[in-house]
């Protein structure tokens, strides 16, 4: 059997990567996931991660944002990738590089590492950024309530959001990074020309 195509969706808070993410699972049949919490176990890790009370330290919250992605890795997205499912992630291991290593300042050679052991070999087929500056982003966020990583100061999201342009510029071939700007149809039909040419066998 085939391995299934493996589609991660990044971005900073408000970039509308769920919207799109949704879209692409559902135009496609692949099964639609999330970092962090999409497991019994990441749930639990998701309360502690937006919960501002718990004083939590940056290198914590990477080594606790890194436990949920080899959970997910090894319970969700592997076993549905091996049965020759695709799966479309709602953020995967750039979210910890640009958050936790660019935006939060934790070691970034430190991260890898520790990335590529909650990964393994499962990596994303494809992985798309969209990027919207960080006074658009805050203006989509303004009428919610924001949780502890949406109330961090304005320079914490631009240093996410150079962070993210930066790994793509890393990985050109395996980015694509588009003007989240734009209007969502006209985002979604230019995902779908990139998409569409992936090898879905
Ligand atoms: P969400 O709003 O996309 O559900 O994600 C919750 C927050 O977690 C979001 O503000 C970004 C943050 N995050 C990290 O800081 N590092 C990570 O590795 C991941 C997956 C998310």
């Amino acid at each position: 059997m085939s391995r299934g195509v493996f589609i991660a969706f990044e971005g900073i808070d408000a970039s509308g990567k769920s919207t799109q993410a949704r879209r692409v699972a559902s135009k496609y049949g692949a099964l639609l996931t999330f970092e962090p919490g999409d497991t019994p176990m990441g749930a639990q890790l998701r309360t502690w991660l937006l919960d501002a009370t718990l004083l939590m330290t940056s290198q914590s919250e990477a080594l606790l944002m890194l436990a949920d992605r080899a959970q997910h890795v090894a319970t969700v997205i592997e076993p549905a990738l091996v049965a020759g499912r695709s799966v479309v992630t709602d953020r995967f291991a750039a979210s910890t590089l640009a958050y936790q290593g660019y935006g939060r300042g934790v070691d970034l050679g430190g991260l890898i590492a520790a990335t590529n052991m909650a990964v393994g070999s499962c990596i994303p087929d494809l992985t798309i950024l969209l990027d919207v500056p960080t006074d658009v982003a805050a203006a989509r966020r303004a009428s919610n309530n924001a949780d502890r990583f949406e109330s961090e100061s304005q320079d914490f999201h631009d240093r996410v959001r150079e962070g993210f342009l930066s790994l793509a510029s890393m990985n050109a071939e395996l980015w694509l990074v588009l003007d989240g700007t734009q209007d969502e149809d006209v985002i979604a039909g230019l995902i779908d020309e990139r998409v569409a040419a992936l090898d879905w066998f």
